[in-house]
């Protein structure tokens, strides 16, 4: 049976109302979002795990339409080919080895370029800014003399593209990949980077027995969009959470007796990992992924259709009190924060995971240092919003 829901709610206090349809049943059909909305943990990893039953190879996802296919639009062993050429980079010791340098010394200028201002709208100055950096590094455009503003651009340009699409249903009409401007550009970026040399990630993705060019350049423009909103969303959730703890309104937020790592007035750097990885469970920046039925299939109880929309709420799997204890409270040191689904799991786990903890860590880490006694500016509360993708509108903060 059908659960009403307001899709206001949704977008911007959703926890109370997946909370409800989670007690209802893990796995509701939701006409307001058009298909199944789980919110159960185990129904949503049951789901991640599954790209047999549950795909993302659909013709109504239209990111494939102006990408060309990649590993974001593939499953089986087409996607593990797309994914492989890309995976080395991204293991932990790897994005540390080639990006952390770059990443700290970007969140330290970004730092030391606002704070004579007192005060700033930090998505805008700081989050959304190094999010885009270290994407344009990391694919090497900088090296052919793409600046970080120019990417931004094509991402917007890009996104706004996918999204006009009418989805197929089942099959679009029309060519099977559309033009659009801004991404041909990014293509042309991508090969020159290629050819120049100096992308070893593009390099390595493109070796004999990888990709061929056209593929390298669907995944690299995945990967971007991969590493630009989440990304941004993530830190801005991040800073606001941190921001929240008692103490914060006076520097000394997160503090720890005997701690060897007390940052500016007492914030506690050890602290800082715990307290991204709960951020990602509490407020994950990439609340829902969605995914086709292939076939008719029962799911905790409810029997899903083949050809039915799956809505996995990450946000309402990281609530799950059967799995996250008072799940409701933000607790940096929660022992098991780390099971959160924020970056889903299964064949389609963020490849970026590591490298976007990095970029949080360093985030908050250079905002502690670079931006004594930094508090939220009480004149203006920040919220967090949006249903698929969630961060603040704004986030407007004051520092001495
Ligand atoms: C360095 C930054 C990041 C990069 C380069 C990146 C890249 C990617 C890519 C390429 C995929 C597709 C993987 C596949 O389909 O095999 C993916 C999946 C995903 N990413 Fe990320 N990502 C980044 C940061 C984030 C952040 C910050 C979040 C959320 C907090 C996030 C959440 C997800 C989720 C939920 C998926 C799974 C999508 C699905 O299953 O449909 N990512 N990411």
């Amino acid at each position: 049976m059908g659960v009403n829901v307001n899709l206001e709610e949704l977008d911007t206090d959703p926890h109370p109302v997946l909370a409800r349809l989670r007690a209802r049943s893990p796995a509701c059909w939701v006409p307001e979002v058009g298909g199944w909305l789980v919110t159960g943990y185990a129904a949503a990893a049951e789901v991640l795990m599954d790209a047999v039953s549950f795909t993302v190879d659909d013709p109504r996802f239209t990111t494939a339409r102006v990408t060309g296919a990649s590993m974001l639009s593939l499953d089986g062993e087409r996607h593990a080919r797309h994914r492989a050429a890309f995976a080395r980079a991204f293991r932990p010791a790897d994005a540390r080895a080639w990006l952390g340098d770059f990443i700290r010394a970007e969140a330290a200028r970004l730092a030391a370029r606002i704070r004579p201002q007192g005060q700033a709208e930090l998505r805008t100055a700081f989050a959304g800014p190094l999010a885009a950096a270290v994407m344009a590094q990391a694919l090497g455009l900088t090296s052919v003399g793409i600046t970080p503003g120019t990417v931004l651009a094509w991402y917007r340009d890009i996104v706004a593209a996918v999204t006009d699409l009418p989805a197929g249903d089942p099959a679009p009409a029309g060519p099977a990949t559309v033009p659009v401007a801004s991404f041909a550009e990014l293509a042309a970026a991508v090969r020159a980077a290629m050819d120049s040399g100096r992308a070893p990630l593009l390099s390595e993705a493109a070796q004999p027995g990888g990709l061929h060019a056209g593929e390298v350049t669907a995944n690299a423009a995945v990967v971007l969009f991969g590493g630009i909103e989440t990304t941004e969303g993530m830190i801005g959730n991040a800073v606001l959470e941190m921001l929240r703890q008692p103490g914060a309104e006076l520097g000394l937020g997160l503090s720890r007796a005997g701690s060897a790592a007390l940052g500016p007035r007492g914030w506690d750097l050890d602290l800082v990992p715990g307290l991204v990885e709960e951020s990602l469970r509490i407020e994950p920046a990439a609340a829902v992924v969605d995914r086709y039925a292939t076939r008719d299939v029962p799911l905790a109880g409810a029997g899903i259709r083949a050809g039915d929309l799956v809505r996995v709420s990450l946000a309402g799997a990281n609530r799950d009190p059967e799995i996250f204890a008072d799940p409701d409270r933000f607790d940096p040191r929660r022992p098991e924060a780390a099971r959160h689904l924020a970056f889903a799991r299964g064949p389609h786990f963020c490849i970026g995971a590591h490298l976007a903890r990095l970029e949080a860590v360093t985030a908050l880490t250079a905002l502690i240092a670079g931006l004594p006694g930094l508090r939220l500016d009480p004149g203006c509360p920040a919220e967090v919003r949006g249903l698929v993708f969630r961060k603040p509108g704004e986030l407007r903060v004051r520092w001495d």
